[in-house]
């Protein structure tokens, strides 16, 4: 009796697991794969930030990104944390125009930005930004590496996911195939093209280089105490091991005399 209902239940459940699929029919954003995984330097405890990578990752932003997207968080002084020397920043800082406060006769003055000044926003506000581009928003890109599941290889695999729709699939007006957004639609064009930027390091410009470099740059730029970190880290767990030997020395020492 007890082994027949048993084998009823099993019976049950599997008919639902079964059926299930049939119930829940696949939405698109399931279809998404995993993003490859990356070979990054920044990855595991010992783990820091390839700077001659972060540099030209700069450079990408500078001249690609930067025309749609934001980087609030970041002011030119601290291209300092990816190897840039003072004159460096300064010459870098000096090709942008930022708002520079008011003139003698109280009208809003634009000038060369200094180090200590924010990087420069291609849009005055939210509605320029979305009505140079189709109604979507270009996100802040400070943070965007910690703020997307799969962090820096989900947008590493999100700009070498350009393709052309597989056969059948509707697109919207104005939106791109991409293997790896949800929805496999996005707002964004192809942002890099082979040879798209000419590296002074020699280094090749095809797109996986290019966005791997990038990448590396919005990784610093999310999180630019990360070695610090490690460092700490590492140093916690040493002090941690040298006082256990030492607690251990002293206790066998205090009772060596007991019997
Ligand atoms: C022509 C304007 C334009 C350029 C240039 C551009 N982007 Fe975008 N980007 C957009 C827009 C618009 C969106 C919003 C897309 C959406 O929500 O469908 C976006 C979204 C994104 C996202 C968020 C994707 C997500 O998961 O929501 C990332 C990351 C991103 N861009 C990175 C970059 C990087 C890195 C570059 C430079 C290599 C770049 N973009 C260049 C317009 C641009």
């Amino acid at each position: 009796m007890r082994a027949l209902r048993t084998l009823l239940a099993a019976g049950t459940m599997a008919a639902a697991l079964l059926a299930a699929p049939a119930l829940t029919p696949a939405t698109a954003e399931e279809n998404v794969p995993t993003p490859p995984p990356q070979n990054w330097s920044f990855n595991g405890i010992f783990g820091s930030y390839d700077l001659a990578a972060a540099q030209r990752g700069l450079q990408v932003y500078a001249e690609v990104c930067s025309n749609c997207h934001s980087l609030n968080l970041l002011h030119y002084r601290d291209l300092a944390g990816i190897g840039l020397t003072p004159a460096q920043v300064k010459a870098f800082a000096s090709q942008f125009t930022v708002p520079q406060g008011l003139d003698d006769q109280g009208n809003p003055k634009d000038g060369p930005a200094t180090p200590a000044d924010k990087f420069r926003s291609p849009f005055p506000n939210e509605k320029a930004a979305r009505a140079a581009n189709n109604g979507a928003l270009p996100p802040d890109l400070s943070l965007i590496v910690n703020a997307r599941e799969g962090h820096a290889d989900y947008i590493d695999a999100i700009l070498n996911g350009y393709a052309d729709p597989p056969a059948g699939f509707k697109m919207q007006d104005g939106m791109n195939y991409n293997k790896y957004f949800p929805g496999h639609q996005i707002a964004m064009p192809q942002p890099l093209h082979d040879g798209q930027v000419t590296y002074t390091d020699g280094t090749p410009t095809n797109i996986s280089q290019m966005a791997h470099d990038v990448v590396t740059f919005l990784e610093w730029a999310a999180n630019p105490e990360m070695v610090e970190r490690k460092q700490m880290g590492i140093r916690v767990v040493l002090f941690l091991v040298f006082m256990t030997g030492l607690t251990y020395a002293v206790k066998r020492k205090i009772w060596s005399n007991v019997h």
